[in-house]
């Protein structure tokens, strides 16, 4: 079973998005154990400080590197972590090649940062990855860390039916998936388009590939440049 810790401090921020819909199946399902560590827990005084002011002046908190040292050192004595992942908006950019990747990680540590992020020191002698989901400033990595953890965990082996086949995903092959219709076939006057009612499966694969190229190439054309080279 995938284990995932992740180091926070304001670990409710984490709750909802890691207690329902796949996250949760596939964690009552025991294909992924998540655990959440508050680092006030691992707070130098009874205020429960984790974060001061930066030397050198400037605006905004830095979380301190002795919680965050005790709390990574005492979790480094029961785990032989893949990666140790922080979260940044100075990391490299997150995306499906990376989520892919992680899924077949055994145990992963991801580490928050809160207000102007972590002492460096960290950094430097800690995490072994860096990554930011998008060119914008979140207040923490918690937001961050369940988009990866999302992401990551949808790709477990088992986690999805074969009906929420994650291989059909937009990106997974480079490429935006083909737009998709229910019942009913018509509705308000709007149709859906003969070839789904079809049957013949052939025709509609065609059709799909039709539909996600011309996506991609209005929308997202940079991806094209990938799916061309493979
Ligand atoms: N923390 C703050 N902003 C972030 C971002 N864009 N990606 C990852 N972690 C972050």
């Amino acid at each position: 079973m995938m284990k995932i810790d992740i180091i926070s401090a304001v670990p409710d921020l984490l709750f909802s998005p890691l207690n329902f819909s796949i996250v949760k199946r596939a964690r009552e399902s025991d294909l992924v154990q998540i655990n959440i560590i508050d680092l006030r827990d691992y707070s130098l005084n009874r205020y429960g400080q984790i974060d001061d002011y930066q030397f050198g002046g400037g605006a905004g908190m830095v979380l301190m590197v002795e919680p965050l040292f005790n709390c990574i050192s005492e979790l480094k004595k029961s785990n032989q972590y893949n990666h140790l992942i922080y979260l940044t908006p100075d990391g490299e950019k997150f995306d499906q090649k990376h989520a892919n990747c992680l899924s077949m990680s055994e145990n992963l540590l991801l580490i928050c940062g809160h207000y102007k992020g972590i002492d460096e020191r960290i950094r430097d002698n800690f995490v072994t990855m860096e990554l930011s989901i998008g060119d914008y400033v979140l207040s923490g990595g918690e937001l961050a860390a369940a988009v990866l953890i999302d992401s990551i965990v949808r790709l477990i082996p088992g986690v999805l039916t074969d009906i929420e086949s994650a291989l059909t995903d937009s990106f997974q092959d480079n490429l935006l998936s083909p737009p998709v219709y229910s019942r009913p076939a018509e509705f308000n006057g709007w149709k859906v388009p003969e070839i789904l009612l079809s049957g013949h499966e052939e025709k509609i694969r065609e059709w799909r590939l039709e539909q996600s190229l011309k996506r991609t190439e209005q929308r997202r054309p940079d991806l094209l440049k990938d799916f061309d080279s493979l």
